[in-house]
């Protein structure tokens, strides 16, 4: 079943250079990333800051990837809109953070993007079954979130398995945390499609060959390079 899913490719710009934000987006859109994966962390769900709405609107000037927003926040209902209005492309929640997780979905879809739940590395398979078939991305962390650069976490991969027999295959089982041309064929042999990767991109002095690397690691063809005149 994994093998016939489009693998997709998320670099997450929280280990990018932030003083050069727009030409490091340029190098990995240009090298095929699938879409763009933006860490929101609010010092409370999560022991750490990142950035909030004006820098999601800021990226969403120079980019037409779809910004894939994973929103590290306590209530993040209050804050859907306003990341949508920024120019998000799909919000997901933690389902450890939602206390309606239903009536969550059901905003988010009204916002007009396509919504996902994250689990973290404690939190069963079974605690999204209650609106698994009502979203379009299931975000399962293989780190504990709050930072980049971590190891993947091997106990989390029959957390995969167990929840791509429970999604479609319009769904996304996306994958965060550790990450790289090591660990991720076994993700994704697990079920895994979508691959978040922030430190094996953006810690690489070239990222756009990174991602690829990253993409032949992952079981598929190195993504389509766009030529630059020379
Ligand atoms: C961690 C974030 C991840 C992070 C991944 O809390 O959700 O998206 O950027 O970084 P790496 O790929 O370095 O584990
Ligand atoms: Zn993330």
């Amino acid at each position: 079943m994994s093998a016939a899913r489009p693998i997709r490719i998320a670099p997450s710009v929280l280990d990018a250079d932030f003083a050069r934000l727009a030409e490091q987006i340029g190098l990995v859109e240009a090298g095929g990333a699938d879409l763009l994966h933006l860490d929101v962390m609010d010092g409370h769900f999560v022991p750490n800051l990142s950035f909030g709405v004006p820098v999601v609107a800021a990226i969403a000037e120079c980019t037409d990837l779809l910004l894939d927003t994973h929103l590290m926040i306590s209530d993040p209902g209050r804050y859907a809109s306003a990341f949508v209005q920024a120019g998000a492309g799909s919000i997901t929640f933690h389902i450890e953070a939602a206390e309606h997780p239903g009536e969550l979905v059901r905003l988010i879809r009204e916002l007009g993007v396509k919504v996902g739940v994250s689990l973290n590395p404690g939190t069963p398979a079974e605690a999204v079954f209650g609106i698994i078939e009502d979203v379009d991305i299931v975000l399962v962390m293989t780190v504990w979130p709050g930072f980049g650069g971590q190891s993947f976490m091997d106990e989390c991969l029959e957390k995969i398995e167990t929840l791509a027999g429970h999604l479609s295959d319009a769904q996304w089982l996306e994958v965060d945390g550790g990450i790289n041309s090591e660990t991720a064929a076994r993700i994704v042999a697990a079920g895994a499609d979508t691959l978040v990767a922030g430190s094996a991109i953006f810690a690489s002095e070239h990222p756009a060959e990174a991602l690829a690397e990253l993409r032949r690691a992952a079981g598929q063809a190195p993504a389509r390079r766009l030529e630059r005149s020379a």
